[in-house]
């Protein structure tokens, strides 16, 4: 079953033509690929995606495993004019693009660990990860977005590190689905941002977050802290409680979580 990611499919399953697609076979990152284009003027709507990566960096700067022909590794070039501090916002209106796009093409439901991981039955298939320039005014000048989803089982699977808590969406090879969930995952992305001041997208964001009202491992500064989760603010921070009563707003960055 074929199943090659090409621009002149994606580009015609877009219904708009302001997207600028670009299809690499391998690439070091996308995000670093994308960023020169952003550095050189490239416009918003700008999308690179390759079919694999042998620089594929998640948070943390840690490796994000991206084989070839498996995979749908993409960065998008936004210009929201929003404040960088609340930067987390835009990572969060990804998440829930790629959700929705999943959903819609696979009828698995998806979930979020907040703040950028997707999983489906409880096992991570998805990550974002987002970097911008900042002007002096504090808002950002362009952001990207960095998607990586592993859509079918890798030829040589996941390592034995990742093995336990990672997955993919489909079981089976599907003629053109690359290409329609990269459309699908575009247009959801840019309609949110067209609306994103309403904020919607945020009540999506917190039904499918996993972590409220649950027992969390807070991981900050090299520390792992025992708390409770118990909301997340419409600036995607999440509350959490210590066990001495003390209530701290986190925001992505600083720390990650591990569901007990
Ligand atoms: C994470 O899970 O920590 C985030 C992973 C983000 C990976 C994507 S793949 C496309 C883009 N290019 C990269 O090097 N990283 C992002």
């Amino acid at each position: 079953m074929n199943d090659r990611l090409s621009k002149r499919k994606i580009k015609r399953l877009l219904c708009d033509n302001k997207f600028d697609i670009k299809v690499l076979k391998s690439v070091n990152s996308t995000n670093t690929y994308l960023k020169q284009s952003a550095l050189k003027g490239a416009a918003e709507g700008t999308v690179v995606i390759a079919d694999s990566q042998t620089d594929g960096t998640g948070r943390f700067n840690r490796k994000f495993y991206s084989p070839k022909g498996t995979g749908i590794y993409m960065s998008i070039l936004a210009k929201p004019s929003i404040p960088a501090d609340k930067g987390v916002t835009i990572t969060a209106a990804a998440a829930v693009a790629v959700a929705k796009a999943v959903e819609k093409l696979s009828q698995r439901e998806v979930q979020i660990k907040w703040v950028n991981d997707l999983l489906i039955d409880k096992k991570k298939f998805c990550g974002i990860l987002t970097s911008g320039s900042v002007n002096q005014k504090g808002y950002f000048d362009w952001v990207i977005i960095g998607i990586g989803a592993n859509i079918y089982r890798p030829k040589e699977d996941f390592s034995s590190e990742i093995k336990d808590i990672a997955t993919y969406v489909f079981h089976k090879k599907k003629r053109n689905l690359r290409n329609r969930l990269s459309a699908e995952i575009i247009t959801a992305f840019f309609e949110i941002l067209s609306s994103y001041e309403e904020k919607a997208f945020l009540d999506d964001y917190k039904k499918r977050s996993i972590a409220v009202n649950k027992e969390i491992e807070v991981l900050k500064n090299g520390k792992s802290l025992n708390a409770v989760a118990l909301s997340i603010d419409d600036n995607c921070r999440l509350l959490v409680k210590y066990p001495d009563g003390e209530e701290e707003y986190l925001s992505s960055g600083e720390i990650s979580i591990k569901l007990q």
